[in-house]
């Protein structure tokens, strides 16, 4: 405990640097037993969701949604997961071109039927990249492995 998966698309260099920064927000808590799995989306599977203790998701927001790769995660793990993981902290980010309203809500929608526990607001990232999107995103992982370890959430 606790054991923290990551799942983002990342199909350009500054969605990579997004999810590094989630990464190494979650490996600055200093947490003796903190295990975090990096995973794509389509090497996640059930299983990895089964083991997280917190699970932050990254998307792009394309054609008003959340990105493609992300959908077909969710689509596979939803029954598999639906029983066992009702109130697993959750947390996510999107990445837009000018709006991601599209993609979070198709976010929250589907996490709400999984009945998953949003330990705070999305960060919705649109506009020109800067530093202080990286900075938003290491705050979430930071956020997710200090409460874990915490055990507030
Ligand atoms: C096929 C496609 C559809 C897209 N649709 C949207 C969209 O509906 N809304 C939006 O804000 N951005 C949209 N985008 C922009 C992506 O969200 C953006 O390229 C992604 O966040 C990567 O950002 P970057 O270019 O800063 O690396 C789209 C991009 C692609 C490739």
């Amino acid at each position: 405990m606790p054991n923290i998966l990551t799942v983002a698309n990342c199909p350009s260099e500054n969605t990579a640097r997004l999810l590094d920064a989630v990464t190494h927000g979650v490996l600055q808590v200093e947490c003796d037993d903190l295990v975090c799995w990096k995973r794509t989306p389509l090497e996640a599977s059930a299983e990895d969701v089964l083991w997280a203790d917190g699970i932050i998701l990254g998307t792009t927001e394309n054609f008003g949604y959340m990105s493609g790769l992300i959908k077909d995660f969710l689509e596979r793990i939803y029954y598999p997961c639906l029983e066992q993981t009702q109130g697993l902290p959750f947390g996510f980010y999107v990445k837009g071109g000018l709006d991601g309203q599209g993609a979070k809500t198709s976010v929250e929608r589907i996490v709400t039927g999984l009945r998953w526990k949003e330990i705070c607001s999305p960060v919705v990232l649109t506009g020109d990249f800067c530093a202080d999107f990286e900075r938003q995103c290491e705050e979430l992982g930071q956020r997710m492995a200090a409460g874990l370890d915490a055990g507030i959430y």
